[in-house]
């Protein structure tokens, strides 16, 4: 691919924006043409907008790019977009740029149950995509809205994938440690969060059991499984840890499901794309792996570390922990490699 894409991130400023325009600074396929913020960004330098909040260090270009309201008019005419606005606000600017016929990659989850959407881990549900098929014929445009899951749900249908593939699996429970950045910026008060855990994140366990399903069914009907979630913000920076207690319909050793693990490839693999980790999932031996400071960067972050696969008593199944990064897997990494899909699929052009 020679030409690369010219792309707009809308909320570019944000913990997420800010880890989209790294991801995508060095990007063979895509360029950052705009950013656009809210009203108290607009007008002003990338560079001097995000100032105390920068979260890396910016190649120069970016940092001088200028921030534009979220409208399609208003950006210089961009194949397609990313998003990582608040939910409050994503929903209406990502239908206007869907209309104005540009394809928009989203993080928010303002459309991601809606019955066309497809709402993508790529190398979990890829043949999801063709649902945008729908949205084309309704819009009259090749403009479309791609959801990628809730950072959670990311990480552990990642990990699910192979065990749902091979063993088919009922009940699913998962109790999550999730990091700081999950909640953007400035997200929770560092008062309120240092020497603390709080067993409380809005509307998180719900996303959790219903996006499972949702990805891990077919395009037309959920997947059946029983989820129950149990979500927790605990003082870590980055990196989403989960405790998983999963019941397949048929039997497996906790040795089977590792091999599963470890085997398991996607489309993204076979395709090449270039933010494909070459293992989506990394099963470590270790008995106190994985941790978050070790593992949490694994395969660029797109990786799923999981680490002691043990028989569930309560359960009769296997429990196991996962890791992964919530910005990353869990949020732009997963929105660029869908973007990657859709191009090399020639879904979108
Ligand atoms: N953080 C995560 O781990 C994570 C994971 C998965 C999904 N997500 C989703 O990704 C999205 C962004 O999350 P975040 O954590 O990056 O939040 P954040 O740090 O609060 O960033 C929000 C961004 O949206 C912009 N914005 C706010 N109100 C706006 C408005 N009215 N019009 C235009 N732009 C507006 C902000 O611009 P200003 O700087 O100008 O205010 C900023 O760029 C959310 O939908 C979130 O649920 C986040």
């Amino acid at each position: 691919m020679v030409n690369r894409r010219k792309v707009a991130v809308l909320g570019a400023t944000g913990m997420m924006g800010q880890k989209f325009v790294q991801l995508l600074a060095h990007h063979p396929w895509f360029e950052v043409s705009a950013v656009a913020a809210s009203d108290k960004s607009v007008g002003k330098t990338y560079a001097s907008s995000i100032g105390s909040r920068r979260e890396a260090n910016l190649p120069d270009e970016l940092g001088g790019l200028v921030l534009t309201e979220p409208k399609p008019r208003t950006l210089d005419d961009p194949d397609l977009a990313f998003s990582a606005l608040p939910a409050e606000v994503a929903g209406p600017v990502e239908e206007d740029f869907a209309k104005a016929g540009i394809p928009v990659f989203s993080n928010a989850s303002s459309h991601r149950m809606d019955q066309y959407v497809p709402l993508l881990n790529p190398e979990v549900n890829p043949e999801h995509a063709v649902m945008v098929e729908e949205q084309k014929r309704k819009t009259k445009t090749d403009g479309i809205i791609v959801a990628n899951p809730n950072c959670t749900t990311a990480i552990l249908t990642l990990s699910l994938k192979p065990l749902n593939d091979k063993y088919g699996l009922e009940t699913v429970v998962v109790s999550s440690m999730q990091a700081v950045s999950g909640a953007g910026y400035p997200g929770v008060a560092s008062l309120d969060i240092m020497q603390n855990v709080i067993p409380f994140i809005r509307n998180e366990e719900e996303k959790v059991e219903h996006e499972t399903n949702k990805i891990l069914g077919s395009m037309s009907k959920p997947a059946g499984i029983t989820v129950s979630a149990s979500c927790n913000r605990v003082p870590t920076l980055h990196g989403h840890m989960e405790a998983v207690f999963a019941k397949t319909r048929s039997a497996a050793t906790p040795n089977e499901i590792v091999k599963a693990m470890r085997e398991f490839k996607g489309t993204p693999q076979q395709l090449k794309l270039p933010s494909a980790p070459q293992h989506p999932i990394i099963v470590r031996e270790e008995e106190d792996r994985p941790q978050t400071r070790l593992d949490v960067d694994e395969g660029n972050g797109m990786t799923v570390t999981v680490g002691r696969v043990r028989r569930d008593p309560a359960l009769n199944g296997v429990k196991y922990m996962a890791l992964g990064h919530n910005l990353v897997r869990g949020g732009a990494g997963c929105s660029i490699l869908n973007a990657e899909l859709f191009l090399a699929k020639k879904i979108i052009k």
